[in-house]
């Protein structure tokens, strides 16, 4: 079991909500639509890239968090295929701040023994971009932590076309013309193959949607909607999470 005043100061109202998890049933994959750093800004006066910016602080805390609870796998929802409708000066500012947070948090992420992967179509990202990630996925690819694991680029469609793709190709050069299309076979050829779907699915900022993300891995899922906007999203918030995660009764279609 985790230690707890390691995560949160003895007395706090983290350390109660800590408190009240059960560690031999966390969540073992959480996936997070960090949404409304636009909107934290416009209710500020700000620039939406200021919102960007201060949501970095809430993506190391809850990083940080999920590595010391235990958590196996951490998805983040940073980049979407459809994020490119929005102004290029927006774009290249998320980008920048992508690869300053690789910068600044390697270490420490080296440190919390975490390995760094993607899922997406990382292939399309700027040449510097995919570097810097691919040096980060290099450098903590012996970690046997919490895998942290950053959609860019994602579309959950894109993902399903990507993986017919990859099915067929498959097939052409094994000349597999018995090949049996099974649910396994198509999670195999997801980008997220080999891990779990997300036991729960966290998404900020008051949207009640999917926004194309995780679509297959989803399927039974609990979700927790808050309004809270992704820079004021805090430890607490995900501690919050997992206690009412654990509160509810996981049937999968069964009695
Ligand atoms: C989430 O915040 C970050 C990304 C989608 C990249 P938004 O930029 O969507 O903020 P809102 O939803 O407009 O407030
Ligand atoms: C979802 O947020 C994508 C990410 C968090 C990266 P959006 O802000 O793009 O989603 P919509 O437009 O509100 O559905
Ligand atoms: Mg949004």
């Amino acid at each position: 079991m985790a230690n707890l005043e390691e995560i949160a100061p003895r007395g706090s109202r983290g350390y109660s909500l800590l408190q009240a998890i059960d560690f031999d049933r966390l969540p073992q994959h959480i996936a997070v639509i960090m949404d409304g750093n636009g909107r934290w800004a416009a209710a500020r006066r700000l620039p939406r890239v200021a919102g960007h910016r201060a949501g970095i602080a809430s993506v190391k805390e809850v990083v940080e968090t999920s590595a010391r609870l235990g958590i196996r796998v951490l998805t983040l929802y940073a980049f979407s295929v459809e994020n490119w409708k929005r102004p290029k000066s927006e774009i290249s500012t998320l980008m920048s701040l992508l690869k300053e947070y690789l910068q600044k948090e390697l270490s420490s992420i080296i440190k919390n023994n975490i390995r760094f992967c993607t899922i997406g179509r990382v292939n399309d990202l700027a040449p510097d971009i995919q570097q810097s990630l691919q040096k980060a996925i290099a450098e903590t690819s012996q970690n046997n932590g919490m895998i942290m694991n950053i959609a860019l680029n994602y579309g959950g469609r894109a993902e399903l076309v990507d993986a017919f793709q990859s099915i067929m190709r498959q097939v052409a050069q094994n000349g597999h013309r018995d090949t049996v299309i099974t649910e396994q076979l198509i999670s195999d050829h997801l980008y997220t193959s080999g891990l779990d779907d997300p036991d729960l699915l966290i998404r900020t900022s008051g949207e009640m949607r999917i926004s194309n993300f995780l679509l297959w891995q989803i399927a039974y899922a609990e979700i927790w909607m808050t309004p809270v906007y992704w820079p004021d999203f805090r430890r607490e918030h995900l501690l919050q999470a997992i206690v009412d995660y654990q509160k509810r009764d996981r049937r999968y279609g069964g009695l």
